[in-house]
């Protein structure tokens, strides 16, 4: 059963197209010819902002960290990105990480943990990104704890909390489980998850990746009480190259790598690069953007939480359209010929990313077929070290993701949907 409720609501015409005139390439090539990019899950459309301040401050051949003119004005940029990255997942307490790639937080934040942590089991869940599931499975083994990993479940593309629940016990040093599923976009009950497994065990750490939520979904870890979570910019309109991670406060002055003799709660090696810090205050100012457009609120904040509940609301509306289509066109849910594996009666949550699949073409030839008609899409199949376990689990093979952008319109979608028609017929 669907309702309004999970219709989501669309922009005001006006508004997106002020929205999408501040990304590149939201219809077109780099060679400016027609594209639609529905592959943001592997690395999001960008914002121009972005790119312009990544190019302003890296001309910049000064240390962040001398005291002359300009290298106060990189480092105010350093201050305020780290302020930013604090009001976007409402980290009030604890240490900003930062790294090269999300796969290097996740693995620079559970080493400590499991080494300092008491108990003698991880537990983390077949649906884990490698760079998750490995750092548990490297450090259990490194400091001899047992590995429990929870079953998805392959109604909804997801996990049920009782299936994780189920594995922890008062052994349980770490508890890892991601927040929405990269392959099918089955947000996750991570609140009573967190909740439910401080009863069973308060002392446990907890562990989550948001590098695919963070684009689609408001994230508070003030809220979750987890104790690592990390965010990747090139999945969330911005640029490749750094990774964010929040530390709780329990866990910030545990012995990390770090430069000995500077402050036990530093989680970041080396030189800090200003341009990452500009442009993750660009995207945060564009989310306070779009929800300026809906509050008269001043609080930072306050101004996040209306732009994400108001990209999630236009993605929600997307992901009805190609679903369900319109009087004009069909939806995938009754195309014949297509699969979409789950089960989208609750699109409250569901992140915009579906993974389908034509009944009579591979994977990879699908995607194929959609490049030839100017559309990106992504197979996600077994014989892909970063699928493999995840899509296993579902009891399949592979699927072709399709993951579009708040940024897109109807229009666009109904595009992918005659398209989609157009090669089940090419292939009948
Ligand atoms: C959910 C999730 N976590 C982590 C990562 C790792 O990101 P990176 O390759 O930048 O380390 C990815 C990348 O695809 C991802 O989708």
């Amino acid at each position: 059963m669907t309702n309004e409720r999970n219709r989501g609501l669309l922009f005001g015409e006006k508004l997106l197209s002020e929205i999408r005139d501040k990304f590149y390439f939201v219809d077109v090539d780099g060679d400016g010819s027609k594209r639609l990019f529905f592959e943001n899950a592997g690395g999001s459309l960008r914002l121009k902002s972005v790119i312009d301040i990544s190019n302003e401050l890296n001309k910049y051949p000064d240390c962040f960290a001398r005291d002359h003119k300009s290298s106060l004005i990189l480092h105010q940029y350093e201050i305020q990105g780290k302020e930013d990255v604090r009001t976007l997942l409402n980290a009030k307490d604890g240490a900003i990480a930062t790294s090269l790639t999300a796969s290097s937080i996740m693995f620079e934040m559970i080493g400590p943990m499991v080494a300092y942590g008491n108990g003698t089991n991880i537990v983390t869940t077949e649906i884990e990104h490698p760079s998750a599931y490995d750092s548990c499975k490297y450090y259990a083994r490194k400091y001899n704890k047992e590995l429990r990993v929870a079953q998805s479940d392959r109604q909804t593309g997801g996990l049920r909390p009782e299936d994780v629940l189920n594995l922890i016990d008062k052994e349980t040093l770490l508890l890892n489980v991601i927040i929405s599923s990269n392959m099918t976009g089955a947000n996750i009950d991570l609140k009573t998850i967190c909740t439910e497994a401080r009863l069973i065990n308060p002392d446990i750490f907890i562990v989550t990746d948001a590098v695919q939520h963070a684009p689609h979904g408001l994230i508070d870890v003030n809220d979750l009480k987890v104790d690592g979570l990390n965010i990747a910019p090139y999945k969330f309109y911005g640029n490749r190259g750094i990774a964010f991670a929040y530390i709780s406060e329990r866990v910030k002055n545990l012995p990390h790598h770090r430069i000995l003799e500077d402050s036990t709660d530093l989680w970041e090696l080396g030189s800090i690069v200003p341009a990452h810090y500009g442009a993750i205050s660009k995207i945060v100012e564009y989310i306070s953007w779009i929800g300026s457009n809906y509050t008269d609120s001043k609080n930072k904040r306050t101004l996040v939480e209306e732009g994400m509940k108001r990209i999630r609301l236009q993605e929600q509306a997307l992901l009805y359209r190609l679903l369900h289509g319109s009087e004009k066109i069909q939806g995938l849910l009754s195309m014949n010929g297509v699969d979409t594996f789950f089960d989208y009666t609750d699109l409250d949550n569901r992140d915009l990313i579906l993974a389908m699949k034509l009944d009579n073409l591979g994977c990879f030839e699908t995607v194929r077929e959609y490049e030839k008609r100017g559309i990106i899409v992504y197979e996600r199949v077994s014989s892909s070290i970063y699928s493999k376990r995840i899509i296993e689990s579902f009891g399949l093979n592979g699927i072709v993701r399709v993951s579009p952008l708040h940024c897109n319109t109807v229009d666009e979608i109904d595009q992918f949907l005659r398209v989609t028609q157009k090669i089940l017929i090419s292939i009948k």
